[in-house]
């Protein structure tokens, strides 16, 4: 599995697996499987209610805990010093370790103190609850200003990104800035086979649409993604997704998609980036 490393180097395996919606035996036996196949990145949060189900499958996995990235997140509520702490503890709790390998704000606040936020995500990570600290679904300028006005040595941003949405700015930012960029929702929640392109290409590469569209974003520098799949079938076809090639025609045909396809946009979303690519 290829890794990315970031500034303070966090090894990011590139290809993880997302445990959103998945909930209890259904999301244990997900994540079980994964890390037989080779997983080594697994993607949660408290708002999804499965940590303890991960876990249980991560206690339970022959698989060393120590190689194995965990990621988990705090929601948009719960963002001041005291329900942030109590949030990461409840997380430990349910996830049996002492600390995770990084730690999100979810989705930004709304009329929060920002600095107040970001210092307790920092001293989190600074006491070693976290190793490494992020936030997911900011927007340009508020990456910005966590990282050069409050000076947060953030890892890794997480955003929605796929080969119907363009993450052009960000991206070029997290490069620029040593970080990694984790696409979320990367085979666009199941819609990518129904992309003509998507389908051509695949066909001529004998491989499944999701590959080409997995295989599209891990070939970008600093690009990690982090597809659901329930079942061992879909995992296997998304881990294939690393010996796909492709080729400059394959990537010019992704690239002429339109790329404003946003699928996750809740009423608490903040005001987003024009779509860039
Ligand atoms: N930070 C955030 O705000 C945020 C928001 C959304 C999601 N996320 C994270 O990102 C993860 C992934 O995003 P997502 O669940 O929204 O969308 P996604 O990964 O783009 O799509 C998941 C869907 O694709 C199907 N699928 C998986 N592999 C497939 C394959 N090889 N062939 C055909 N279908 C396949 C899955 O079905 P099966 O399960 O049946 O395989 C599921 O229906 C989530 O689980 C979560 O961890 C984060």
């Amino acid at each position: 599995m290829q890794n990315i490393v970031t500034h303070d180097r966090l090894v990011l395996p590139r290809l993880g697996l997302g445990t959103w919606p998945m909930l209890g035996e259904e999301c244990a036996r997900a994540v079980q499987s994964a890390l037989e196949l080779g997983y080594r990145h697994i993607d949660t949060a408290a708002a999804y209610e499965n940590e303890a189900a991960v876990g249980r499958a991560l206690e339970q996995s022959p698989v060393s805990r120590e190689d194995v990235h965990l990621t988990t997140k705090v929601w948009w509520d719960q963002l001041q010093p005291a329900a942030m702490r109590a949030s990461l503890e409840r997380s430990l709790d349910a996830l049996r370790s002492d600390r995770v390998d990084l730690f999100m704000i979810h989705w930004p606040g709304r009329d929060w103190d920002l600095p107040r936020s970001i210092e307790t995500l920092v001293a989190l990570r600074e006491e070693g609850k976290a190793r490494h600290i992020g936030v997911a679904n900011f927007p340009l300028a508020l990456l910005r200003r966590t990282v050069e006005e409050l000076g947060a040595p953030l890892s890794a941003i997480q955003v929605e990104y796929h080969v119907l949405l363009g993450q052009r700015q960000l991206l070029d930012y997290a490069r620029q800035h040593g970080m990694a960029l984790i696409a979320y929702s990367p085979l666009a929640r199941n819609r990518i086979a129904e992309v003509a392109e998507i389908r051509d290409i695949a066909a001529r590469h004998r491989a499944q649409p999701a590959q080409i569209a997995l295989k599209w974003l891990l070939d970008q520098p600093a690009v990690a993604a982090i597809p659901k799949a329930g079942s061992v079938a879909n995992q296997r076809i998304n881990l294939g997704a690393l010996e796909v090639m492709l080729d400059d025609e394959d990537r010019a045909l992704i690239d002429a998609l339109p790329k404003n396809q946003r699928l996750v946009s809740p009423d608490f979303a903040p005001a987003w980036d024009a779509c860039d690519e």
